[in-house]
């Protein structure tokens, strides 16, 4: 489904400040498969998925999407297939906007036509079953603004987006960091349940250790730019957290000393 060869991803090339963010990534990924992805602060986690979908080019290697090679072309392109959600839920939705037309916007995403084309009966009513999917009661309120839901309601809202044009890949990083706990289980669960039905390939950015244990069914771990840790299904079933720092350590050299600890 997706295959990174030898990607490389540089900041600032020939500076004092140069990044150099991707180490030489290569990776295959399954169609169907749902990978969580951890590692320590600036690993290149966000860059991973931001040159799958575009946003960042890179500088040397290819990405290959369902076996076409992708790597030169453009985030609007990409988009067609792809479905992405930030951790910020301010990013993922436009807040003067309504529910409906948050919907029509993603819905039309790809697509030539535009947007007043994007709302008509029976979409209204795809839109309403697919909001009522994330029990919150969000089917009965299309007309009101964004920015009035709690952030919680916004990822929710940012995960029907998401998939609404049927992506074959959906994209997560750290979706549910920025919400409460009750919050962050509930869009969870929902994710879990989206990417089941819908049967996306997934990948997805979390701090929490025990989301990346429990979720999907391959863990990867990053560290300075490079894939260091990549753990099947079988075996990441008996994982726990603390054997996972443990492995961590071993494997980058370095002690986990950031915020995954404390998630
Ligand atoms: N647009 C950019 N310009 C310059 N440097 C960047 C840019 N984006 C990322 N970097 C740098 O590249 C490295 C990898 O960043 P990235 O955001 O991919 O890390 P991450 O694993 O997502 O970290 P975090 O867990 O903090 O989100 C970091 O050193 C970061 O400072
Ligand atoms: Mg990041």
């Amino acid at each position: 489904m997706i295959k990174l060869k030898h990607v490389y991803k540089i900041f600032f090339p020939n500076t004092a400040n140069e990044v150099l963010a991707l180490n030489d990534m290569n990776i295959e990924i399954n169609p169907g498969d749902f990978v969580t992805i951890i590692g320590s602060n600036g690993a290149g986690k966000s860059t991973f998925l931001k040159v799958i979908s575009g946003i960042e080019t890179v500088d040397e290697g290819t990405i290959e999407v369902a076996g076409q090679n992708v790597t030169g072309d453009p985030e609007y392109k990409r988009a067609k297939y792809i479905g992405r959600i930030d951790q910020d839920p301010m990013a993922s939705t436009a807040s003067e906007m309504t529910i409906e037309e948050n919907l029509a916007m993603a819905y039309m995403r790809g697509k030539r036509r535009g947007l007043h084309q994007g709302i008509n009966a029976e979409r209204k009513q795809m839109f309403q079953e697919a909001l009522a999917d994330t029990g919150l009661g969000l089917e009965k309120r299309l007309q009101v603004p964004v920015r009035t839901l709690s952030g919680g309601q916004r990822q929710a809202l940012a995960l029907v987006m998401a998939t609404i044009a049927e992506p074959k890949l959906l994209l997560l990083d750290e979706h549910t960091a920025a919400l409460d706990p009750k919050a962050a289980k509930q869009v969870m669960d929902m994710t879990h349940k989206i990417v089941a039905v819908k049967k996306l390939t997934a990948l997805m950015i979390t701090h929490n250790m025990e989301q990346a244990i429990q979720f999907g069914n391959r863990l990867i771990m990053m560290h300075r730019g490079r894939i260091i840790l990549d753990i099947g299904q079988e075996e990441k079933a008996r994982l726990t957290v603390s054997q996972l720092i443990e492995q961590f350590t071993a494997a980058s050299g370095t002690a986990f000393a950031d915020r995954v600890l404390l998630s």
